[in-house]
């Protein structure tokens, strides 16, 4: 196969186009990248409901555990748990929490916290236990004089030496000589040290993780956990922000209560310390399994949006710029993206196009001209001016690579961004695209998977001009307790357990070479088994992007219009076999990279096996 870069005409690339996709998902945020180490911190409920479980507790000593929601620490939190001893006499009462499955305890500080209620003039012990043996990695005096009717807060730092697994346990206890009645507990939390440092901030491991592949933007907070199932549980921004124990949480969509540790502030400082374009997504009025809000009531929740906005981008002068400024961020963000919703063909139907996105559009542009506006969906009648419209994805292989060509012939009328894609599923027979009800789903991405992927993504790139982002989704899995899978990466407690899938090395691969400007590219055959965009760089470079899906080994030539162009690199990622996947402890992907010189014809020339992707960078 010879390409033959063209130097005219291209289309300038976008800056953002290969960026993340985040909502509390499979834990991705609680129990995942927000890096609370402890489970139930403060009781906030189970499942997708309010209801308290003592879920990750366990009683320690001659005590009773149990949940009183009579005491409660804050507005916020109303639910806590009440440590009784069964004798006055009984010495280290109290209780222990396993953690998100494990707790990682490595030779590091861990900052840590907890509230008590009722009366007790001593000291608290706090450890760092092995839930296995009697093995103590870290403990702790913690003087106190907790009273009766108000809840103090007790504040440690542990420094344990490392344990050899993740199978560890905070315990907090006491004496029940003076405290015979019990103890009430609330809002117990352990971190680790974080992402940049941030206080209530990101695991390092899976940040670092991220931030490797080189992301440009972040969409949040979701996803359908924006949406929320039932009233009133849609995510509400000034419900995420503040003091924890100002925090209510949530019962999420995805079947656990979230925390909302990881709130608005938490995800803009995401931004700031991974340099993201923020695309913050505001609830369009519908529950996935609820009502939908009314026209005639809407107005309520746009203005809720405008003091979003406003704490996010106002003057310190104003009410909500005020807000954020007191919460330790006086200089004001710059939101330049805002999404209406999410998947609103699905839950909208008529309303979104009819005055729903709209309603939210005009109010935002009224306020902040300068923003581009995305709707949720393409199927918006008639098409809004200047917006962005968001297309989602998840199929098989086959599927992905018959739509290699569908944004060349999409409406040029708004750009689109590709929010949301990922192979889920193998092909079927006869091919087409997924089966949801209780259709089998791959556990792990695949290489067939991920080359179906870059696929697609060459078809998006070949479409600079229309398709101006793009994200995998999910991004997280923790492999303890998820509702979705494939995922970008999957995770236990351990580090040394995460799974970095084929995927996210395809992200990295074409997210590490961007060019600024798509080129045409001719060639001697037609797209198929080979799919191929070529782009140029600032500095006087040349990308080609080519991927073999189910094709025989083939010699590939790259001419570009440029003599002094003679070196190149080649990366190229595959697997052994098309189910191969990469699981913890057990990475199977190949990435390989190798020199390519000039040949004497003027051409760059390399060998492409089948089920595999690659990048040649010239220069
Ligand atoms: O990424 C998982 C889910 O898929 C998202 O929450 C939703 O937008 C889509 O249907």
């Amino acid at each position: 196969v010879n390409l033959v870069v063209s130097s005219e005409y291209g289309n300038k690339t976008s800056p953002i186009m290969y960026g993340l996709m985040f909502e509390d998902i499979n834990h991705s945020g609680d129990g995942g990248l927000y890096a609370e180490l402890i489970r139930n911190r403060a009781f906030q409920g189970s499942g997708n409901t309010t209801n308290p479980t003592l879920a990750a507790y366990r009683a320690v000593g001659d005590a009773v555990i149990s949940i009183d929601t009579t005491n409660p620490l804050s507005p916020a939190l109303k639910n806590v748990m009440k440590v009784t001893p069964i004798s006055s006499d009984a010495t280290q009462v109290g209780f222990l929490n396993e953690g998100f499955w494990g707790i990682n305890v490595k030779d590091q500080e861990y900052t840590g916290s907890f509230y008590v209620k009722g009366q007790y003039n001593g000291a608290f012990i706090v450890s760092l236990k092995s839930n296995l043996t009697s093995k103590v990695y870290a403990q702790k005096k913690v003087r106190s004089a907790s009273k009766p009717d108000v809840w103090t807060k007790h504040e440690f730092v542990l420094h344990p030496e490392a344990a050899p697994n993740v199978n560890n346990t905070l315990q907090i206890t006491f004496n029940a000589n003076g405290s015979e009645e019990g103890l009430w507990f609330s809002m117990i939390s352990l971190f680790p040290p974080t992402y940049h440092g941030r206080k209530n901030g990101l695991r390092k491991d899976l940040a670092e993780n991220l931030e490797k592949f080189k992301p440009t933007f972040l969409r949040f907070p979701g996803g359908n956990n924006l949406q929320g199932d039932e009233p009133p549980y849609h995510w509400k921004w000034n419900e995420t922000i503040g003091p924890l124990i100002d925090r209510p949480g949530r019962p999420g969509t995805w079947g656990y209560e979230n925390t909302d540790g990881l709130g608005l502030v938490e995800y803009m400082e995401w931004c700031d310390d991974m340099n993201l374009e923020p695309i913050l997504d505001v609830w369009a009025g519908y529950y996935l399994s609820g009502p939908t809000i009314p026209q005639e009531e809407l107005e309520f929740y746009i203005q809720d949006v405008l003091n979003e906005l406003e704490f996010l981008m106002g003057s310190i002068d104003t009410p909500y710029g005020s807000l954020r400024a007191q919460l330790g961020h006086p200089k004001p963000w710059v939101i330049n993206y805002v999404e209406v919703g999410n998947e609103d063909d699905v839950g909208g139907g008529a309303s979104y196009s009819a005055y729903r996105f709209p309603m939210f559009r005009d109010a935002i542009k009224v306020a902040y001209p300068h923003m581009t506006i995305i709707g949720s969906t393409p199927k918006i009648d008639p098409i809004p001016d200047g917006a962005w419209l968001d297309y989602h994805r998840y199929t098989r292989p086959d599927d992905f690579v018959s739509l290699f060509g569908m944004f060349d012939n999409w409406n040029r009328s708004h750009p689109v961004f590709v929010g949301e894609y990922a192979y889920i599923q193998p092909n079927k027979p006869g091919g087409g695209g997924p089966e949801w009800g209780g259709a089998w789903r791959s556990p792990y991405t695949t290489l067939i998977g991920m080359i179906s992927e870059a696929v697609f993504a060459i078809g998006m790139e070949r479409n600079a001009d229309l398709v101006r982002a793009a994200a995998y989704a999910p991004i997280l899995q923790n492999l303890n307790s998820y509702q979705w899978s494939p995922d970008l990466i999957s995770f236990t407690a351990d580090p040394e357990e995460t799974a970095l899938s084929i995927s996210y090395y395809l992200q990295k691969l074409f997210s590490t070479h961007h060019g600024t400007t798509v080129l045409p590219v001719t060639s001697d055959v037609k797209f198929g088994p080979l799919y191929w965009s070529a782009s140029s760089t600032d500095d006087g470079g040349y990308y080609l992007k080519i991927a073999n899906y189910n094709g025989t080994t083939t010699t590939v030539t790259f001419e570009v219009p440029d003599d002094n162009v003679i070196k190149g690199k080649l990366t190229t990622l595959s697997a052994p076999s098309p189910f191969s996947e990469n699981s913890p402890k057990n990475e199977t992907s190949i990435w390989t990279e190798k020199d390519v010189i000039k040949g004497a014809d003027g051409k760059f020339a390399f060998d492409l096996p089948d089920l595999t992707v690659a990048v040649l960078a010239v220069k």
